[in-house]
């Protein structure tokens, strides 16, 4: 923040009035976080739509964009609000006052926020009126023709010449976004579905996933099994979706069936970790469980709606003592959630130390390069459940680990006795025969 008001081009101000007044274009991107029905909260994205209309007046025609992901219909609800904003603030001459809203749903990734910004897919922008459009057409015109100079530190994708716009109506660009999101829980839901067949049939997950990405309908990204999707958006968009869906009296099997998956692959991680205890005659109650990440996705440290949570909240239920590390989310944990009992560590080395069992919860790349043999050593029981299929199963076996990760059968499978493998037998599966 303080690097962009030195080089100039922006502002910041927690003072509303000033800016919006001055302003063709103003963007709404507050939070919208859920209700304890699924429905979307708006009391943020409310005041700030009056707060927007007390504050305008007629000099200039404006454009109001909602960046915030709001329930389809919200567009409407913002004209509505500006209005009566504009009304108590000037009960005579409101009239005059000119204004459009429009919608602009944002797409970025936590973690990646500025490449996406920056490079972006595809730009949807929905609106009532050909002006709406033209004002925001003309607006988003470097980035559309990439015409801007590229940063030094996030240099241009070199085949990155132009970024298509997708221009629709209010309703459409509100709906494309929840379309979009929920989409991706269903390719992340459907991913781990088949992870957990595979497992039982003995097939490898991530050949299979490599295997069906490569057909062009399908695409290889979001197929990664694992423990499922967290972070702020998937969850709440899914739940307000299905919310709008049903009062208007429809109910969308497949996105709960989504949701309930995704709750599901959260818990498969203390399954896998009681059958790997019991493998070996102990039970869960009274063991040190040590996870690697807290963060629901790496290079960020929000917690919400993070796997991590839940996995420790069981674990501590279920009468096991739990160490983590992340590199950058232990203080928003300790700050945020000051019940859960986890002793945080300074290093992937002091959570593993006199561990029972290391969990891999978030994929960070600096796990990727961690010493097993080291680990394995220094734990009481070496065993290794990898959440993410970050680790090679080979390597980590061969460090001394006892593994398993997510649509990935061997040891499973024949640890549960059902089959009794050989080395060749492991070595030919492996496509080392
Ligand atoms: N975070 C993401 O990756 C992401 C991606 C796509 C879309 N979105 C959507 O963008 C919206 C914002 O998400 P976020 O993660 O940035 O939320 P956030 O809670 O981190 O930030 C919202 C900001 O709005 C401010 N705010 C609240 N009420 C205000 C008011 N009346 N006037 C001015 N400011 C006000 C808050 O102080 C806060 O700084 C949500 O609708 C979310 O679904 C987020």
């Amino acid at each position: 923040m303080r690097l962009a008001t030195a080089r100039g081009g922006i502002d910041f101000t927690t003072e509303l009035a000033g800016p919006a007044a001055e302003s063709e274009v103003i963007f709404i991107a507050v939070g919208t976080p859920p209700l304890p029905t699924g429905e979307a909260n708006l009391c943020h994205l409310e005041s700030a739509a009056r707060s927007i209309g007390a504050a305008m007046d007629d000099r200039m025609f404006r454009v109001v964009v909602n960046k915030s992901t709001v329930p389809v219909g919200s567009g409407n609800l913002v004209g509505t609000l500006i209005r009566e904003g504009i009304r108590d603030r000037h009960p005579r001459t409101g009239t005059r006052i000119r204004f459009a809203v429009a919608s602009n749903p944002e797409f970025l990734r936590e973690g990646s926020a500025i490449a996406d910004s920056l490079y972006p897919d595809r730009i949807v922008l929905g609106a009532e009126e050909e002006r709406t459009l033209q004002v925001l057409r003309e607006l988003y015109q470097p980035l559309v023709a990439q015409s801007f100079e590229a940063p030094v530190f996030l240099p241009r994708p070199a085949a990155l010449t132009q970024v298509p716009v997708v221009t629709t109506t209010l309703t459409s660009a509100e709906m494309i976004k929840y379309a979009a999101n929920a989409f991706l829980a269903v390719k992340i839901g459907f991913a781990n579905e088949v992870a957990n067949v595979c497992e039982r049939v003995g097939a490898e997950a991530p050949e299979v996933m490599a295997g069906i990405g490569l057909d062009a309908r399908i695409g290889t990204r979001f197929l990664s099994p694992g423990l499922g999707w967290g972070g702020s958006c998937f969850g709440k968009d899914i739940q307000s979706l299905l919310h709008t869906a049903r009062e208007y009296g429809y109910q969308s099997r497949l996105l709960e069936a989504a949701l309930e998956v995704n709750r599901a692959q959260r818990q498969l991680v203390i399954h896998k970790l009681q059958e790997k205890l019991q493998e070996k005659l102990f039970i869960l109650k009274g063991r040190t469980i040590a996870l690697l990440g807290l963060a629901f996705k790496p290079e960020t440290d929000d917690l919400r709606d993070a796997p991590s949570l839940q996995i420790a909240e069981r674990l501590i239920q279920m009468g096991a003592r739990v160490k983590a590390y992340d590199p950058i989310a232990i203080e928003a944990c300790r700050e945020n959630y000051p019940a859960l009992r986890i002793q945080y560590c300074a290093s992937a080395e002091d959570a593993a130390q006199d561990a029972d069992a290391l969990v891999l919860v978030t994929e960070w790349q600096q796990f990727a390069h961690l010493d097993l043999g080291g680990l394995a050593k220094c734990m009481t029981r070496a065993i290794l459940v990898d959440g993410r299929n970050l680790f090679d199963p080979e390597a980590a076996r061969q460090a001394g680990f006892d593994y398993c990760g997510i649509g990935r059968p061997q040891r499973a499978a024949w640890n549960n006795g059902m089959v009794v493998a050989s080395h060749a037998a492991l070595a030919w599966l492996d496509g080392d025969l």
